[in-house]
């Protein structure tokens, strides 16, 4: 049988609070005109109490509901963010264990704002290699938390969010027609966290110049995004056997409103092809890609059959693309009583990993026949 990967739910999550332009312009030396005129933001979420983990959970929860899907019929969780809860364990385990999803592999992938793409892609084929049934693909991230907020240059432009989708195997043709997944890493160094990794590790030298935080060649990661988002779109939608009159929306990673102008004029499509949400949130990396389909697909722009591209460019250098048939005919009743039971399941959650933790250490306390001899000591090498 053949086996095709399909959207069946989604979700978003935001902090609470709002900073908008005009907040921005009492720290640093900018201008609501310029940061809008210059990047279409208007204002961003920063996250306060809210974390890279909590927010991919909210999305998830979200998007498991509306694909009236359970926690433990998720057979792979994977979490893509620059911005991790911790270099490990992977942000994606935190939310298998907070999801209570038993039966689930998790992990986090690194292709800074490209990353949902990529995940999209990985999970989509795993689905039609009959590898997976239900996977979770999250995008999410608390730039916040890297953002150098004395420099003016990078500060406007970034926020806080996740955005989480459902793919699930089915026999129906449709859903991820095509991807495409690119990198430069010549260009790493234009858009770079500097310390805290093997090359720099942190000292409170670096922490006082600031190399925790994000530094970017703006102009130059500008000239890249520009001349990839037209050609990668029109590479995925060859390779998906459709023309660009075919593609109904495109969802552009959302890093600067002017990248976007400039690939619609290069793609000669009209505006009203492109989802823009970049003036509510700023730009959120990987976060920005499903919480701009969230939006859409809420406000009824996506409409069952749509061909749409996602197309994600940023940090690594990467760039990646895929095209999306909508095969979403109506979103299922979820009855009151299930919601409730869900629910429960949910707040269970903390107790579940408590008692998980417990057995571990009671399975850790019982001797190990197969590890260990009778006398307590770990056996002999065989030779020969
Ligand atoms: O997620 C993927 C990665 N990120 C991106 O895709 C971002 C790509 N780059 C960009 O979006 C744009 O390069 C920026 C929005 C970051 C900057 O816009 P720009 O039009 O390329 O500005 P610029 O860096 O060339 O600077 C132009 C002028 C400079 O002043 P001078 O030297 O001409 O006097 C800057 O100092 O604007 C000044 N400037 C500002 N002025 C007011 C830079 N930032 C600001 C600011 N407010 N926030």
């Amino acid at each position: 049988m053949e086996r095709y990967a399909h959207v069946t739910g989604w979700g978003m999550a935001v902090p609470e609070r709002v900073l908008t332009n005009a907040d921005l312009a009492r720290t640093v030396d900018t201008t609501d005109e310029w940061i809008v005129s210059h990047t279409g933001i208007r204002e961003r979420r920063i996250a306060g109490r809210e974390t890279t983990a909590s927010l991919s959970i909210e999305a998830a929860r979200a998007a498991l509901e509306s694909a009236d899907l359970s926690p433990r019929q998720l057979d792979l969780i994977i979490v893509a963010t620059s911005t991790p809860e911790h270099v490990f364990p992977s942000t994606a385990c935190l939310v298998q264990d907070a999801l209570g999803a038993a039966n689930a592999g998790a992990f986090d992938l690194s292709a800074a704002c490209s990353g949902f793409v990529y995940a999209v892609s990985l999970a989509a084929n795993g689905i039609r290699a009959g590898m997976h049934q239900n996977v979770l693909v999250i995008g999410a991230e608390t730039l916040s938390r890297v953002t150098n907020w004395k420099d003016r240059g990078t500060c406007i432009l970034f926020g806080d969010g996740a955005g989480a989708f459902v793919l699930q195997a089915s026999a129906t043709p449709g859903g991820v027609l095509a991807s495409l997944l690119r990198a430069d890493g010549s260009g790493g160094d234009a858009l770079i966290i500097p310390a805290g990794g093997s090359h720099t590790p942190t000292t409170f030298d670096t922490v006082r110049a600031n190399q925790h935080c994000i530094a970017m060649d703006g102009r130059e990661v500008y000239r890249f995004a520009t001349r990839v988002m037209a050609s990668a779109t029109r590479e995925v939608v060859q390779d998906a056997g459709l023309t660009l009159d075919d593609i109904a929306l495109i969802v552009p990673h959302q890093a600067n409103r002017r990248i976007i102008d400039s690939a619609a004029r290069a793609l000669n499509l009209p505006e009203d092809r492109f989802v823009l949400n970049i003036d509510k949130y700023g730009n959120t990396s990987a976060a920005s890609i499903p919480m701009a389909l969230c939006e859409a697909v809420q406000a009824g722009r996506v409409r069952p059959n749509d061909h749409l591209v996602l197309i994600g460019f940023g940090g690594g250098l990467t760039w990646a693309a895929t095209v999306i048939q909508w095969n979403v005919t109506r979103k299922p009743e979820v009855s009151a009583w299930r919601r409730i039971g869900r629910r429960a399941v949910y707040g269970l959650s903390k107790v579940r990993s408590a008692v998980r933790r417990g057995l571990r250490r009671v399975e850790g306390a019982l001797p190990n026949e197969e590890a260990v001899n009778g006398n307590g000591q770990h056996p002999p090498e065989k030779s020969g």
